[in-house]
């Protein structure tokens, strides 16, 4: 049924594992396309109470979207890109079961943004986050430079988005992105416990603590909404052109500003 991630359901808990780890598990349709099918069956089997999001391996979460994917991509092909990033993302954001991300390593670009959409993070001690699609000649554009505001505040948003840094799973904790961090071998234990707690709760009560908690930091329409156009203008630069090249000719860009 899926072809790019695994799906396991054990005692309420569905885990989804983005599964293409020799792409360090990077974005692309296909796994929006399953990561969406995925959830509509969170939304709809009564059997799934909660949700943990991870990746295969142990090198990556996610590597971000994938960069070979839109690499030739208009205008118009980039934005419809970010529409849908956005859209599958929200789904997960406004989904009336908890839904976890177990971070098992690099949460880059995209990577990072599927992480923030879910109502937390766990991660494992070799995690690594950031936002380095300017490295590209790029901005986020699955929500990144909306949620990574609301999470750690503007000052450091700024300063990731516009640095590329990418900070570890310490950094992470100290900012407030992440809940908290284990052991790689930890990780899934540690997020099953903080689910299993959950769900001894009302599901009702729980599901109205998370469309409460979203509202209170989702005065931000317009935001997604530039964030989509943005993105798209991006794509007319030669900047970006340069930067995904120099990505997959594994070399440093070299930035002109046109
Ligand atoms: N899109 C497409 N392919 C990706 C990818 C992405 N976002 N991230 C990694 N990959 C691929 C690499 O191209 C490589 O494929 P290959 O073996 O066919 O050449 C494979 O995954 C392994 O990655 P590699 O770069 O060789 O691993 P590394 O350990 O040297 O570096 C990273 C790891 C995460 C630092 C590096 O892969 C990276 O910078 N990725 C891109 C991060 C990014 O900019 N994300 C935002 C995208 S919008």
């Amino acid at each position: 049924m899926y072809t790019t991630i695994l799906t396991n359901l054990e005692n309420g808990i569905f885990t989804i594992t983005i599964n293409r780890p020799e792409k360090l598990n990077a974005l692309n349709k296909d796994v929006f396309n399953d990561i969406d099918n995925a959830m509509s069956e969170v939304y709809s089997n009564p059997e799934i109470k909660t949700v943990i999001i991870t990746g295969a391996g142990s090198k990556a979460f996610a590597a971000g979207a994938d960069i070979a994917e839109f690499a030739s991509y208009s205008k118009t092909e980039a934005m419809t890109l970010s529409e849908r990033g956005q859209f599958v993302f929200s789904k997960i954001e406004n989904c009336p079961k908890p839904v976890i991300a177990a971070v098992n390593g690099f949460a880059l670009g995209g990577g990072c943004e599927l992480a923030m959409a879910c109502h937390m993070r766990i991660c494992s001690n070799n995690a690594k986050f950031g936002q380095p699609e300017v490295n590209l000649g790029l901005i986020p554009g699955y929500g990144g430079t909306q949620r990574l505001t609301q999470l750690i505040g503007k000052a450091k948003s700024m300063e990731l988005q516009m640095t590329a840094q990418v900070i570890s799973a310490e950094e992470a904790l100290q900012l407030k992105l992440v809940n908290h961090v284990t052991t790689i071998e930890e990780l899934i234990n540690k997020s099953t416990e903080i689910l299993q707690t959950i769900q001894s709760k009302a599901p009702i009560a729980i599901s109205k603590i998370i469309e409460c908690v979203n509202i209170a930091v989702s005065d931000t329409d317009a935001g997604f909404k530039k964030e989509v156009a943005a993105f798209g203008d991006c794509f007319e630069t030669a900047d970006m052109k340069e930067g995904t090249t120099a990505f997959l000719e594994k070399r440093k860009a070299n930035f002109t500003g046109k």
